[in-house]
């Protein structure tokens, strides 16, 4: 990475009510001040193909196999990193996602017990092997995480404490499997010091 204004592609990752969305619009607004134009994105649903996705993903109320559910986020993905994440990295965006690779690991591998070395091979396939160039995991304890989401719960929020206690297991396996992309933020603290933590990483970036 280097002081040029090259395209970037920064996903923040977490358990459900981890404060993720917040931390994305003050880099937004930080990074705008420093004049580099951004994308904020997500997964699911950053394409017109991942916006029907993430509603039946999220809402639909029958049954839905693990196996169904796994590929219905690789679908999204992989309409999203040809259509919005490639393209924008093109014109030398900075691309704020919401959400990617890792989640997947982290939920249906740790959380619903797919095979992670599979869906690191899925995964690739979505993606043509493209990396993100960084990855924030905010790590909040998760009795915390579960208040903060509040009441009206989708799908996967739906899921009880103990499938989020994997989730984040999962996301601090992966920091450590990754340690040069993943960074992990303590997300327990109040907005303005988690900020101060992912400032401090990209401004060593920038
Ligand atoms: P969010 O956009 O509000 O974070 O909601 C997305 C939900 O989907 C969240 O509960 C995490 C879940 N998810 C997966 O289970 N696997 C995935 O690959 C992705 C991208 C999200």
């Amino acid at each position: 990475m280097t002081s040029d204004k090259k395209g970037l592609f920064i996903t923040f990752e977490g358990a459900d009510g981890c404060g993720k969305t917040t931390q994305i619009e003050l880099l937004d607004k930080y990074l705008k001040s420093k004049n580099r134009e951004t994308i904020v994105t997500l997964e699911p649903g950053g394409s017109d193909i991942g916006k029907k996705l993430r509603q039946i993903l999220l809402h639909y109320d029958g049954y839905v196999s693990d196996v169904c559910e796994m590929f219905l986020y690789l679908a999204d993905r992989a309409q999203h990193i040809e259509t919005v994440v490639l393209e924008s990295v093109k014109k030398n965006k900075i691309v704020l996602c919401d959400r990617h690779i890792d989640s997947t690991v982290a939920y249906q591998g740790y959380a619903r017990g797919q095979n992670i070395e599979q869906i690191d091979l899925l995964n690739n396939i979505a993606t043509k092997n493209y990396k993100p160039d960084l990855t924030f995991v905010f790590d909040v304890d998760s009795e915390i995480a579960q208040k903060r989401v509040g009441k009206e719960k989708d799908r996967l929020e739906k899921e009880g404490l103990e499938f989020h206690k994997k989730v984040r297991l999962g996301y601090l396996e992966l920091a450590k499997k990754y340690p040069n992309r993943i960074k992990v933020i303590n997300a327990n603290l109040s907005i303005e010091e988690v900020f101060e933590q992912v400032k401090k990483i990209i401004d060593e970036i920038l």
